[in-house]
C-alpha cells in the first residue's frame, strides 16, 4: 500500500481521474493548499497554477474566505431542499443575476452539478422544446469533431475526440452528426481562410440536408474550441451557423462551460462574435470551483411550449451552490475581473508571441486568459508534435514550479483571471526553459 507522505490516507485507494495506475503507485503529487494563483504540494513546494486547477474552474483564485462564508451560512440557514414544486432564494437570485451578464435574451435556468449535466440538460430541454410543439421526430444533434462537451453517456454521444473515455463505452445514443471544426491552422479542407470561404461554416448545411433537417434538435459547440488549443473560429463563423440553424427550425446551444463568467475577456465567448444563442451551458468560472455547480440558460422561446421540464437530479437548484456562486459572482464583478482577463491575456500573448522563435513552437493563439502553443515538428507542414514531447514539457515545467496542461497537440493556459504580469513573465521564463531544454534534447 502506497501511504501518502502527509500520511493523511492512501493514495492508492482514490480512484483518480484519467490517471494511469503505474503513476498512481510511484506516488502521485498531493495538493494541500492554494493562495492567490499559486498552490501549495504536501512538501510545501510552491508552483504558479496557469490553468486553475488543471481543469481550469478556478477564475477568482484560491483562498476567498467569502465564498466559504456565503456557504457557511447559506449550510446553516437551508442545506437542502428540493427543486421540484419548491424554489429556494439562492438559486431565485442566481437565476436573476445570470440574466443580467448572459448573452442577449438567455432569461431562464436550471442549475446541475456540473459542466456534463448541464449539457445533457441543453439536449434534453431541446428535444423537450421539439417535442412539445409537435416536432416529435427532432432528435439528432450535430457536433464538431475535436468537440469536448463531457463526460456522461449523452455527453460522450456528442464527443468529437477520439479518446479511450468514448470508445470503451460504445455503443452511446444515437443519432449525433458530425461536422469539421473551424481549425484554420491545420484546416481539415486544407483550405486557408479568408478564401476558403467558411466551408466549415457551410458545409454544415449540406449535412444537414443529407441528414433530413426535420430529424435535426440542436446544433452545439463551444464559442472558442477547447480541442486543438483554444481555437477561435474566424469572426464570421458562427453568424453563418446561426443563420443556417434558423433556416431549419434547429437550436444553437453554446457551450459556455469553459469560457463563460470572463475566460475570454468577456462575460461569455459568444459575444465576441454578437450572436444569439438558444441555450447556453455553464459550469467552471460559475462556482470558480469552490463548489460543483453547472447550469443550463434558455430563451423564454425555447420554454415557451414546455409546461413541465421532464427532468429531475436530486442536486439541482442546490441552495449552497447557488450561494457561493452568487458570491464568486459579486467578486468577479467588484474586481473587474473579466476586464482584468482581457487586458492581462493580451499581456500574456504578447509574451507568448515571443516564443514562436522556437523551431518547434507552430502558432500561438489565445483570447482573453486563454491561451495556447501549437507545437510543430515542421514550420512548413504543420505537422504535430508527438504527444509525449509535450508531456516532457508539462513535466519539466511542474519541476520547476508551473503548472500547466495538454490540450491534443497544443499546451493550453487558463490562469486565475486575477494573474498579473509579475506572475505572466514568471510563467513564460520557466516555459521558454522548459520548451529550450525539450528542443535540446
Ligand atoms: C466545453 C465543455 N463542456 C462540458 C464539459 C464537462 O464539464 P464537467 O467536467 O464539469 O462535467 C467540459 C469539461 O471540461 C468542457 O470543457
Amino acid at each position: 500500500m502506497n501511504k501518502s507522505k502527509t500520511g493523511a490516507g492512501s493514495d492508492d485507494r482514490l480512484i483518480l481521474a484519467r490517471t494511469r495506475r503505474d503513476r498512481i503507485r510511484e506516488g502521485v503529487t498531493v495538493i494541500t493548499k492554494g493562495e492567490g494563483v499559486r498552490v501549495f504540494d504536501q512538501d510545501g513546494k510552491s508552483y504558479i497554477d496557469l490553468v486553475a486547477g488543471v481543469t481550469r474552474p478556478v477564475h477568482v483564485g484560491y483562498g476567498r474566505k467569502e465564498i466559504a462564508q456565503a456557504a457557511y451560512d447559506q449550510m446553516c440557514e437551508l442545506p437542502y431542499f428540493t427543486p421540484m414544486e419548491f424554489a429556494n432564494l439562492p438559486a431565485m437570485k442566481l437565476a436573476d443575476a445570470l440574466s443580467e451578464i448572459t448573452p442577449g435574451r438567455i432569461n431562464q435556468f436550471f442549475f446541475v452539478c456540473d459542466g456534463s449535466e448541464a449539457v445533457e440538460s441543453a439536449i434534453k430541454l431541446a428535444r423537450h422544446h421539439h417535442h412539445n410543439k409537435g416536432d416529435k421526430k427532432r432528435y439528432k444533434i450535430i457536433s464538431r469533431r475535436g468537440a469536448y462537451h463531457g463526460t456522461t453517456v449523452g455527453a460522450l454521444g456528442i464527443l468529437g475526440t477520439v479518446l479511450p473515455m468514448r470508445q470503451i463505452m460504445e455503443p452511446l445514443s444515437s443519432g449525433t452528426i458530425f461536422v469539421e471544426s473551424p481549425y484554420c491552422y491545420r484546416c481539415p479542407f486544407r483550405l486557408s481562410y479568408p478564401h476558403c470561404d467558411l466551408l466549415c461554416a457551410k458545409d454544415i448545411e449540406r449535412i444537414i440536408q443529407f441528414e433530413d433537417p426535420e430529424q435535426i434538435s440542436a446544433f452545439i459547440g463551444e464559442p472558442i474550441q477547447q480541442g486543438f488549443g483554444a481555437y477561435a473560429p474566424p469572426k464570421e463563423y458562427w453568424k453563418v451557423v446561426r443563420e443556417i440553424c434558423d433556416r431549419y427550425g434547429i437550436l444553437l446551444i453554446v457551450d459556455e462551460v469553459i469560457c463563460g463568467f470572463g475566460r475570454t475577456g468577456k462575460w461569455f465567448g459568444i459575444e465576441h462574435y454578437d450572436v444569439q444563442p438558444d441555450l447556453i451551458t455553464m459550469a467552471k468560472g460559475i462556482s470558480s470551483g469552490y463548489l460543483p455547480l453547472g447550469a443550463v440558460g434558455c430563451t423564454d422561446e425555447v420554454m415557451e411550449p414546455i409546461e413541465t421540464f421532464h427532468h429531475l437530479h436530486t442536486y439541482a437548484n442546490h441552495p449552497v451552490s447557488c450561494a457561493a456562486a452568487l458570491k464568486n459572482i459579486e467578486i468577479i464583478k467588484r474586481e473587474n475581473l473579466v476586464e482584468n482577463s482581457s487586458k492581462m491575456g493580451t499581456y500574456f500573448l504578447e509574451g507568448l508571441k515571443s516564443l514562436e522563435a522556437h523551431p518547434t513552437v507552430g502558432e500561438v493563439r489565445g483570447t482573453g486568459l486563454w491561451t495556447a502553443i501549437d507545437f510543430t515538428v515542421n514550420k512548413k507542414t504543420r505537422a504535430p508534435f508527438p504527444p509525449n514531447r509535450i508531456i516532457h514539457i508539462i513535466e519539466r515545467a511542474k519541476k520547476k514550479g508551473l503548472i500547466i496542461k495538454t490540450m491534443g497537440q497544443a499546451l493550453e493556459f487558463a490562469p486565475p483571471l486575477i494573474i498579473q504580469k509579475e506572475e505572466i513573465d514568471e510563467a513564460l521564463k520557466i516555459l521558454d526553459q522548459c520548451i529550450t531544454e525539450e528542443e535540446k534534447k
